[in-house]
């Protein structure tokens, strides 16, 4: 992007005083003052079946601000229809014309709804201010652009024409006959965006799941792309049961592929049932998923602390470390113990915990309650296990919201769950290694866990870093070299883990739109 054709959305500071202060509070006060009306929508029509459900605030549950409902096996059987139908007309939609819809929507998302869109994400996930323009505006707006600017890219490359007088060959991107499901997550409403829209954008048509917990924020994306053109059921925005919508669409015929960002075992359960039906299906179909991690932060006796500190209390604790990103395993070296530990637990200590609205506080309450009980279960774990110690944090509390505090727990065990499971919480676990031991403990950054996702280091040691730069290659799809570990940034740092860490398609990076085109050769003669 040296020739500045595509920049990154800025993202605003919400000052006192401020334009966009002002109107993310009046947002917050009309987001909160009603319960939304959230349909299933099939082919633009509405369909309200089955008991109703709620997305209620996780930081304050007894409030609810979406009302949804669940599509029922045939519902989803019907949004598969209408993607199909859909499906040959939107790919005969001329280029140009798709792309406008994009740029429009990108644009309404930058202005107008703006702070809709981080209303509903900092109350229905309950992401601080910060964090859901960082999310909801910045990295979902991106996505949007640069994507459209990677399709650009990559059909500027055109094959070989050796005698173009009597033959020309072309290569022209084409969608996948059938549908593609979109299967997104809470933690990001810009994933939602991308999982559900970037098949569409390349002639794609789509079945959107989105995350009951992230209903809101995905409901007003799905709304803005209409008001931008986007034709009906080129996506259906179908909120389901996850097993349901997952056992149809993997036997329909038509399934084309599956863009996911979820669990490890969801994801293995969903590709075993593809492999199931392999035979039924008129396309392979394209499985790409984002399945999570266990993040590390490997501290060189040659670094700076700060940069350790304060890199560290960011990566882990951020939303509630509920970033695929964010660091849970902390190696130390002895020699380096007692000021890092002292500056983590004095920064820890000044985080404030509330309400996401509260355009002070730094983190708030976790999703839901499986997860409250999820990360309680770790923390409870850790106290009774005396290689474990609770330095600071511990407490939770989920009578109000699902309130866990940040937590630093200190194990003498490498192997310990806490250092080799995905917790999805603010819980960060401390090793500390013999200085001696560098290349043993690296060792175990690779070994410990069948996940690589995103990695840092922090060293000012040259030759270290040369070697750690070789020894850790294949720990992190998003490698940090004196930063912490969260934090990539759509163009910039393409996202994406190897190992069981997914299929590392690389959200916001070049070829991503890629995945999502069978392409067709063409040799013309004269
Ligand atoms: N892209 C985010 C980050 O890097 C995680 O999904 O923090």
């Amino acid at each position: 992007f040296q020739d500045g054709s595509i920049h990154n959305e800025p993202v605003l500071g919400y000052r006192a005083g401020s334009r966009e202060r002002q109107d993310l509070i009046e947002e917050l006060k009309r987001t909160a003052s009603v319960i939304e009306d959230v349909p299933i929508v099939i082919a633009g029509k509405n369909i309200t079946e089955g008991e109703p459900r709620y997305q209620v605030m996780p930081h304050d549950h007894s409030k609810k601000i979406a009302k949804y409902y669940y599509a029922s096996e045939k519902t989803i059987e019907k949004a598969i229809q209408a993607s199909v139908d859909a499906q040959t007309r939107w790919d005969r939609t001329p280029l140009t014309e798709r792309v406008k819809i994009w740029q429009t929507a990108a644009e309404l998302m930058a202005g107008a709804y703006r702070q809709s869109l981080n209303a509903a994400t900092i109350l229905g996930q309950s992401k601080s201010v910060i964090q859901a323009e960082i999310d909801a505006a910045a990295e979902l707006i991106d996505f949007f652009r640069f994507n459209v600017h990677f399709l650009k890219e990559n059909s500027k490359y055109q094959p070989i024409s050796e005698s173009p007088t009597i033959t020309k060959n072309s290569l022209r991107f084409r969608g996948i006959d059938g549908f593609i499901a979109a299967i997104s997550p809470f933690n990001f409403t810009a994933i939602g965006g991308n999982l559900a829209y970037t098949p569409a954008l390349m002639g794609n048509a789509v079945l959107w799941k989105p995350s009951d917990t992230a209903l809101l924020s995905n409901w007003r994306i799905f709304n803005i792309m209409r008001e931008a053109g986007l034709p009906d059921g080129v996506v259906n925005f179908v909120p389901s049961d996850g097993p349901t919508f997952g056992r149809v669409i993997t036997s329909s015929p038509y399934l084309a592929g599956i863009n996911f960002t979820g669990s490890v075992p969801t994801f293995n359960w969903l590709w075993n049932e593809v492999g199931k039906n392999l035979n039924t299906y008129r396309n392979y179909p394209r499985l790409i998923g984002e399945c999570g991690g266990k993040n590390y932060h490997f501290v060189h006796p040659s670094a700076d602390i700060q940069t350790v500190v304060s890199g560290t209390i960011r990566s882990a604790f951020e939303f509630c470390g509920q970033k695929c990103s964010a660091c849970s395993r902390i190696y130390i070296p002895q020699s380096l113990y007692e000021p890092i530990k002292t500056g983590l637990l004095a920064e820890r200590a000044k985080l404030k915990i509330g309400d996401p609205a509260d355009f002070s506080v730094f983190t708030a309450a976790v999703i839901d309650d499986k997860a409250f009980a999820r990360i309680t279960g770790y923390i409870q774990r850790a106290k009774k296990n005396p290689k474990n110690k609770i330095l600071g944090g511990g407490e939770f509390d989920n009578s109000k919201g699902y309130f866990v505090q940040p937590t630093i727990i200190e194990t003498t065990d490498p192997h310990d769950k806490l250092m080799t499971e995905e917790i999805f919480g603010p819980v960060l676990t401390i090793y500390v290694y013999n200085d001696k031991d560098i290349d043993k403990t690296m060792d175990l950054i690779g070994t410990s866990t069948k996940f690589a996702l995103t990695g840092a280091i922090f060293a000012k040691d040259q030759v270290f870093l040369k070697k750690a730069y070789e020894n850790l290659k294949m720990t992190a799809g998003n490698f940090y070299i004196n930063d912490k570990s969260t934090g990539s940034v759509v163009g910039q740092q393409p996202f994406g883990g190897g190992r069981m860490s997914g299929t590392n398609d690389k959200a916001g990076g070049p070829n991503y739109v890629m995945r999502w085109t069978t392409p067709q050769s063409i040799k013309e003669t004269f």
